[in-house]
Order: structure tokens, then C-alpha cells, then sequence
């Protein structure tokens, strides 16, 4: 598939990187944007040597939310009907593989949404984050009010959601809704840094691991704990177990085969 908003490249053949590619409309979402990055993500994830994802944008937008101009025309019918605005926004739940969002300046409403539907997030001092669709007289739509209070907690999120405020690099590192903050001219050192010592892994235990730290939402502690020590289990099935154990013992480097 030919892409117009998106563009995809692969580092040392195991990290498959996107980047938003809008930047007239600070990389906008609109239904196009997410179909193609769908496709990406898919594709990264079906190719067996790409072992982690990184979604990033630009260095002033990551993106600065569902495309308005897209948005203002429509009615309630349009969109329901046709899953407007929010079609393939759930694709990205579906990559089993880990995805790293890198994000300099604005994530702003959907912006701020996609970057939370990745695994984690790693900033640059410049990142700006928030949910201001109370300002164009809706709420958000992908997630927000979801993600954003068990990122951050209910204060902050209601905070974020009724004033439509920007949360600075800083204060996101501080509420825990990024991992790390680095320098701008880092940013895709840093992570790329993070997502090829993650393709390293076993792919199996990598999976596994997001797996089961997303069940965390979904589940009672029991059920999440239980979940936790039957894929624990089971990956004592697997011969990269064998190998990074062995290697451990021996001293030696880990050469894991995904198997
Ligand atoms: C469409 C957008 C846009 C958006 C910016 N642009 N954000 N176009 N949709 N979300 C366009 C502007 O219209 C402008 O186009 C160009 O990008 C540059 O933006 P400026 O506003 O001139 O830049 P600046 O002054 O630097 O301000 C940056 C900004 C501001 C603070 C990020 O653009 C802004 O507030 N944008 C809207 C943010 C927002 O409300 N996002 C939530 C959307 S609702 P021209 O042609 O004039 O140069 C949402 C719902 C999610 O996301 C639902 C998910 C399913």
C-alpha cells in the first residue's frame, strides 16, 4: 500500500518506525491518516523480523488531534453510521507486538489519545499533552476518558478534560502518563534505543509481557495474577527460556530465536 500521510521505515531490520505526515495540519487524524497507519501497523506486525513498533510525528505535533475541518461537517448520522472520525482506531489494540510512542510538541484530543493506546510513551521536553474537545463542544472519543484516569488518576484527568488545559513534558513524567522525558534532539535516539533493546528479547516473552500488562486493566487482581503465572508457565515451553537461562548461567549473550 502507497502511502500519503504516513511514512514508514525499519531500523537495523527489527524496529519498524512510522511517523505522522501531515505537518500543514499538524499531522490531523483524519480517516485516511488512521486507515493508512492501521495498514502500517499491521504490516509491522505480520513481519516476523520487526520485533517493537515506534509511532512518532513531528517535532511540533505529534498530533494535534482528529482533523476539525473533517469533523465540522458532520452530523450525527454520518458519523454513527459510518463510523466516521473514530474507524480503525482500535487497530492499534490488536498489535501484539510492542509500540512505542516517541512524542515532541502537541498530543493534543486524539493526539493525546493515540499516544496513550501505545504501550508506552516517551517525550521530548517539548511535548504538550490534553483533551481540549470541550472547547469545540464534544468530549473525547478514542479513549480519553478511559486511558487518561487510569494513566494519571481521576484529578488530574477531570482536571484535564473540563478545562481542556495542556499538560506540560515535565507534569507528564511527574502524573506517570510518559515514562521518560529527553531532550527534543533525543527523542528518537532515546527510543529507538528502548525498541531495539526490546527486539532483542524473545518476541514470545516480550508479547507475553504486554499481554499481561494490559490485562492488568481488564481484570481483577486474582484473575490478572492467575493470567499472569499461566503465561509465566507456559513460557517455560519455550526454547528461548532454555537459551536465555542458559546464557545467564554460562555467561554468555542471549541469542534468541523466537521459538
Ligand atoms: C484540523 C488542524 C488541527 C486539527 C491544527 N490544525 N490542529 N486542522 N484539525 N485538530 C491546522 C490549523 O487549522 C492550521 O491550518 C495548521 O494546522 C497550523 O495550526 P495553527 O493553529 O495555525 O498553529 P498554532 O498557532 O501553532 O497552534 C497549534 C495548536 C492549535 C495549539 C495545536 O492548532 C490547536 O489548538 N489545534 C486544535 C487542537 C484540538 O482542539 N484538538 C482536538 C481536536 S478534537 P491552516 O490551514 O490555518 O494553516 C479530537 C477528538 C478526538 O481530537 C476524537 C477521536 C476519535
Amino acid at each position: 500500500m502507497a502511502y500519503e500521510m504516513i511514512e514508514v521505515r525499519t531500523e537495523a531490520e527489527k524496529v519498524g518506525i512510522i511517523t505522522l505526515n501531515r505537518p500543514k495540519a499538524l499531522n490531523a487524524l483524519n480517516d485516511q491518516l488512521m486507515d493508512e497507519l492501521g495498514a502500517a501497523l499491521r504490516a509491522f506486525d505480520a513481519d516476523e523480523k520487526i520485533g517493537c513498533i515506534v509511532l512518532t510525528g513531528s517535532e511540533k505535533a505529534f498530533a494535534a488531534g482528529a482533523d476539525i475541518v473533517a469533523m465540522a461537517k458532520y452530523g450525527f448520522a454520518d458519523v454513527y453510521k459510518n463510523d466516521y472520525i473514530t474507524r480503525n482506531w482500535e487497530t492499534i489494540r490488536q498489535i501484539r507486538k510492542p509500540v512505542i510512542a516517541a512524542v515532541a510538541g502537541y498530543a493534543l484530543g486524539g493526539g493525546c489519545e493515540l499516544a496513550m493506546m501505545c504501550d508506552f510513551i516517551i517525550a521530548a521536553d517539548n511535548a504538550k499533552f490534553g483533551q481540549p474537545e470541550i472547547k469545540l463542544g464534544v468530549i473525547p472519543g478514542a479513549g480519553g476518558t478511559q486511558r487518561l484516569p487510569r494513566a494519571i488518576g481521576k484529578s488530574k484527568a477531570m482536571d484535564m478534560a473540563l478545562t481542556g488545559r495542556m499538560m506540560d513534558a515535565a507534569e507528564a513524567e511527574r502524573s506517570g502518563l510518559v515514562s521518560r522525558v529527553v531532550p527534543l534532539d533525543k527523542l528518537m535516539e532515546e527510543t529507538l534505543g528502548a525498541a531495539l533493546q526490546i527486539s532483542d528479547f524473545s518476541q514470545i516473552a516480550v508479547m507475553a509481557a504486554k499481554e499481561t500488562v494490559n490485562r492488568a486493566f481488564e481484570s481483577s487482581l486474582s484473575d490478572g495474577l492467575m493470567f499472569e503465572r499461566r503465561l509465566f508457565h507456559g513460557l517455560f515451553a519455550t526454547n528461548d527460556q532454555k537459551e536465555g537461562m542458559d546464557a545467564f548461567v554460562n555467561k554468555r549473550k542471549a541469542n534468541f530465536t523466537n521459538t
